[in-house]
């Protein structure tokens, strides 16, 4: 559960510089554990690919906002992505030099991001469905990093286990931001289309392109690691053992937070707090070692 603390008001969104130096973060970055590693790690192969399409959709949808403090939001929300992608994108590289190849999978990711769900040369009224139709996935997978933000800020199991320090930082500064952030996406959808129907529509399909992104993701991982070297097989069964252990989400609690996305009354403000996420981007070491 989340601490609940009293609520700040009136925040405006700015992306925060981070250092991270990965010099020293080992591949299996909970220790001994390479399957719940990689959990997380197919993470880190899905968000620059994946934040960069948030980026470019959301600058096309900038123009067709008609509330100041939307457009606002949207356009921290823009700079704050941005950031995130660039800097998943550094863990990558120090996979590669570590013997990690991603890019086979990565290259697939970018299809899928750039091809499939890119900007279809569109004009009129077909381009704008075609728009707001990307923004309800966004507002749907936006509803799972804000989630997964809450998560990993409240993921006491991983500093039990021993999680590499600088992981753990990059991922609680990202999830805090995505806490931060958590209410913009929807907003957008709410003042574009709005309609119950493309809210269902866009968390059905964002659910089964997750899950398939996640499972093939894993395995993928487990095969490609240069240590493993596919002595495990990957796959989200082992989530049965990560989720209740606390060191990866567990399913439970992911097809809880489904099911409050589909009520009609939904908030995205219920979910985490915005409190504790400033607290810890004003204590987070990549933010400090930006400043120095
Ligand atoms: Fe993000
Ligand atoms: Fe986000």
């Amino acid at each position: 559960m989340s601490v609940r603390i009293e609520e700040p008001d009136g925040i405006v969104l700015q992306a925060r510089d981070v250092r991270f130096d990965w010099s020293q973060v080992p591949l299996h970055w909970i220790p001994g554990d390479p399957v719940a590693s990689h959990l997380i790690n197919v993470l880190h192969m899905l968000l620059p690919a994946g934040e960069e399409w948030f980026v470019r959709v959301f600058k096309e949808a900038v123009p067709h906002i008609r509330d100041e403090r939307l457009r606002e939001d949207v356009l921290g929300f823009i700079g704050q992505e941005a950031m995130h992608a660039a800097s998943h994108d550094g863990v990558l590289e120090h996979f590669v030099a570590q013997g990690l190849d991603v890019r086979p999978f990565t290259r697939q990711v970018d299809f899928l991001f750039e091809g499939l769900l890119g900007d279809r040369g569109l004009t009129g009224d077909r381009r704008r469905s075609w728009l707001n139709e990307r923004v309800s996935l966004i507002a749907a997978i936006e509803h799972f990093t804000g989630v997964l933000g809450d998560w990993i800020l409240n993921a006491e199991a991983l500093d039990r286990a021993g999680a590499d320090p600088t992981m753990l930082d990059l991922l609680r500064w990202h999830g805090a931001e995505e806490v931060e952030h958590r209410h913009v996406a929807h907003d957008l959808f709410m003042h574009l289309d709005g309609t119950y129907s493309a809210r269902l529509r866009a968390m059905a399909e964002t659910v089964s392109m997750l899950v398939a992104l996640w499972q093939r993701g894993h395995r993928f991982l487990m095969a490609a690691d240069p240590i493993v070297q596919g002595r495990i097989k990957g796959g989200l069964r082992h989530l049965r053992r990560t989720g209740p252990a606390g060191l990866t989400p567990d399913g439970r609690m992911m097809g809880a937070s489904i099911r409050r996305y589909l009520r009609r009354d939904y908030s995205p403000l219920r979910e985490g707090s915005t409190a504790q996420a400033l607290e810890y981007l004003a204590s987070s070491p990549a933010a400090q070692a930006a400043l120095r």
